[in-house]
């Protein structure tokens, strides 16, 4: 079964032909960072406009030129992300499904990211999940593509956000991610001692906190003189302390659960200092999965193969499919409870 799939939940414009969920056939991403950079974040209203200008031609390209009717079902992104953003992808997956009287295959943004290690792996059930990027910060127990259960989440910033927002302090580029973990490579991660979040608390063994931890470093910044040298020490002592919390957290469900299986996923999987801390885990007997590097940003791949996943189970959505901007099931500042 092929899937045209459509991402537009932020600032990449992305579609892909993927053929039942594991065969990716193209993924087109038309990434708007050097637009945004200027603002040194995503503007909601520009990211808009520059969907609605790309979405045709990345579509075009991702078909390669193969008619639209070879085209079993289209997956899109309808939550959570940008509304104005997640409309564009929207719509335009609603006029080649109405047309080519298709499926229309609404995903859940969070769940796409979930998929993006099944991309290249054949994964197991059950196994935790952690999903880091930009906007969340998710441990999970997952039994199935359909079944699974939120153990924990940020109750502030995501992991991503506090990254961007380092380096931001740090006067390092946008998307901060990126740019703390080249800087980070010639600093010492002990430079700088961060204290442990929400490590103590029971209640919070699955939940992280990572604005108290951007306070301390920007508080512990005032009156240093920003060289190159303590910009690196800085970003390598703050990476350190933030890939340190996904461990000890995705360490407590593992343990708590006694399910030795890590599934990595989301923007921040990029992160080098996070990976190697994983390799780690791997040779301490965890089996750990992660999306590789393309799959790991926002694109539409993942959505396709979400969408395969979903259409199996019965998930198809009509014309009347909504956009939705938040996740229902996380509410930022709300602790989850075990
Ligand atoms: O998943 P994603 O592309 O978009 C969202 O759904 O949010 O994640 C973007 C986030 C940004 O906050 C970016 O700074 C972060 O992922 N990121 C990284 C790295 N690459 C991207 N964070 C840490 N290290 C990286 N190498
Ligand atoms: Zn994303």
């Amino acid at each position: 079964m092929l899937i045209l799939g459509i991402e537009s939940s932020c600032d990449e414009t992305s579609a892909a032909l993927v053929a039942d969920g594991k065969r990716i056939v193209s993924n087109t991403v038309f990434s708007q960072i050097e637009i945004h950079k200027k603002f040194n974040g995503v503007v909601p209203e520009v990211a808009s406009r520059n969907h609605l200008i790309k979405i045709l031609d990345v579509v075009d390209e991702a078909l390669g030129g193969a008619p639209l009717d070879t085209v079993d079902a289209v997956a899109v992104t309808n939550g959570p992300g940008l509304l104005g953003s997640l409309l564009v992808g929207l719509s335009t997956a609603k006029a080649i499904a109405f047309t080519q009287s298709v499926p229309l295959i609404p995903v859940n943004h969070i769940e796409s990211h979930m998929y993006a290690p099944h991309l290249t792996n054949d994964i197991p059930f059950p196994y935790i999940a952690l999903v880091v990027s930009g906007g969340h910060s998710l441990i999970l127990k997952v039994d199935s593509f359909q079944d699974y259960e939120l153990l924990g989440t940020t109750i502030d910033d995501a992991a991503g956000e506090a990254f961007d927002k380092v380096a931001k302090v740090l006067g390092l580029g946008y998307p901060g991610g990126p740019e703390i973990d080249k800087a980070a490579k010639n600093g010492d991660p002990g430079f700088m001692k961060l204290p442990r979040m929400l490590s103590e608390r029971r209640e919070d063994r699955y939940n992280f906190s990572y604005s108290g931890l951007k306070t301390a470093v920007a508080f512990r910044m005032k009156g240093m003189t920003l060289d190159s040298g303590t910009v690196a020490d800085v970003a390598a002592s703050f990476q350190s302390a933030a890939v340190a919390a996904l461990i000890e957290k995705s360490l407590n469900a593992i343990r708590d659960t006694g399910i030795k299986r890590l599934v990595v996923s989301g923007g921040v999987a990029a992160n080098s200092c996070l990976r190697s801390r994983l390799d780690e885990l791997r040779g301490d007997g965890i089996e750990v999965y992660t999306a590789e590097l393309a799959y790991c940003g926002d694109n539409a791949a993942m959505v396709a193969g979400r969408g395969y996943v979903d259409f199996l189970a019965g998930k198809t959505g009509g014309m009347k499919t909504d956009a939705y901007s938040r996740l229902p099931l996380v509410q930022k500042g709300k602790r989850v409870f075990g």
